[in-house]
C-alpha cells in the first residue's frame, strides 16, 4: 500500500486549558519535554530527538480545549495547492497560507475540520537542532501520533481522506460496531492520526515515541513511581504493533509513552481488528485491563473550542 497524501507526518499538538501552570510543569518536569520558547502566552515546548522546533503548544483559556492539530507537508507549493483545494472543497480556511510567526517559522494554511477542529499544514520549517537519545533515557525522542473521538466518525474518516488524503489502514470493531480506524499519511508509518467512536469531540490521546521498548518501560515506570495513574499499560496493540502506556495530563487529555511501532509495505491490504480477541488489544498480555474506566479517559470532555480560532 502506498500512499501520496500532501501530508508526511504529525508535527505537534496544541492544547488550552485553566490550569496552564500545572500543565508546563507536567510538560517539562514528568512527561519529558523542553519548554523552549514562550510568544504571547502561548509555551512551546520540544521533543530532544526531534527536528520538530516544537511537539506541543500549551496556552492558557477559560475553556479546556485542542487549540490544533498541525501537520507536515514537504514544500509551500503543496501548502498552497492544499488552500486552494480546501476552499474549493468547502471547507472553512481560517488563516489562508501565510507566513508562520511560531517557533521554526514556514509557511502554513490553517482550517477547521468536518466538526470543528483546527487544523494546520505547514512547509518549510527550521528544523530545531537535535540529538540522539542514549540508552536508558526515558524521555519522548518525538511526537507518534494523534486519536480524536467523533461523535460521526465515519464521516470524519471520509473528511480526512476526501481533504488530507489520509487513508484508513486498519480499523477496530466489537460485535460488529467499528470503534477505531487508524489512518496514514506519506510516511510507512502505519497510523499518524487515529478517529475514535466516541460520544463527543475531543482529543482521544496524543501519543509519543520513545526511544526503544527498554526506554518505554524505563517511563512508564519513572512516571508510576512519582505518582502518577498508569490508565492503562504496559503492553502492546497488535494494531501498529506499538507498545503502550497510558497516562493523564494536568487537564485530563490522555497522553501515550509508545514504542515500536511498524512501518507499512507495499504489499499491506486495509484489515479489521476484533476487540473480542485479547490479543488485538495487547499481544504480551501484561496490561492493566481495557474497560470503562480506560474508555472514560480516552473520550476525555467535550472540547470547548470547536469551530472557533484560538487567538494564536
Ligand atoms: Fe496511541
Amino acid at each position: 500500500m502506498n500512499n501520496n497524501s500532501v501530508i508526511t507526518h504529525l508535527r505537534h499538538v496544541g492544547f488550552a486549558m485553566p490550569q496552564l501552570e500545572e500543565q508546563r510543569a507536567f510538560y517539562s518536569q514528568e512527561w519529558g519535554l523542553i519548554e523552549i520558547a514562550e510568544q504571547d502566552g502561548v509555551y512551546y515546548f520540544a521533543a530532544a530527538g526531534s527536528p520538530e522546533p516544537y511537539v506541543i503548544r500549551l496556552r492558557k483559556d477559560e475553556r479546556k480545549r485542542a487549540d490544533v492539530i498541525g501537520f507536515g507537508a514537504a514544500t509551500r507549493g503543496d501548502i498552497d495547492a492544499l488552500a486552494e483545494n480546501l476552499k474549493q472543497g468547502g471547507v472553512r480556511i481560517i488563516q489562508a497560507p501565510h507566513e508562520l510567526a511560531s517557533p521554526g517559522g514556514g509557511y502554513g494554511v490553517r482550517f477547521f475540520d468536518l466538526e470543528g477542529r483546527v487544523i494546520e499544514v505547514s512547509a518549510d520549517v527550521a528544523a530545531r537542532k537535535h540529538r540522539q537519545l542514549h540508552p536508558g533515557e526515558s524521555i519522548p525522542v518525538k511526537l507518534s501520533h494523534c486519536v480524536v473521538n467523533s461523535p460521526n466518525p465515519q464521516e470524519t474518516v471520509d473528511w480526512y481522506e476526501k481533504h488530507l488524503g489520509l487513508q484508513v489502514v486498519e480499523a477496530l470493531q466489537i460485535h460488529g460496531r467499528k470503534l477505531m480506524w487508524f489512518m496514514r499519511c506519506s510516511h510507512p508509518q502505519h497510523h499518524v492520526f487515529a478517529v475514535g467512536n466516541a460520544p463527543h469531540v475531543a482529543m482521544h490521546h496524543v501519543s509519543f515515541d520513545m526511544r526503544g521498548i527498554d526506554e518505554f518501560l524505563r517511563g512508564v515506570g519513572r512516571l508510576q513511581r512519582s505518582g502518577h495513574e498508569l490508565i492503562w499499560g504496559p503492553g502492546r496493540h497488535q494494531t501498529g504493533d506499538n507498545a503502550y502506556g497510558y497516562f493523564s495530563d494536568k487537564a485530563g487529555n490522555t497522553v501515550e509513552y509508545t514504542a515500536g511501532m511498524s512501518d507499512l509495505d507495499d504489499t499491506w491490504e486495509v484489515t479489521e481488528g476484533d476487540l473480542t480477541d485479547p490479543l488485538v488489544l495487547d499481544t504480551w498480555g501484561t496490561s492493566s485491563p481495557w474497560g470503562e474506566h480506560v474508555m472514560k479517559h480516552h473520550f476525555n470532555t467535550p472540547d470547548e473550542g470547536l469551530f472557533i480560532a484560538p487567538p494564536l
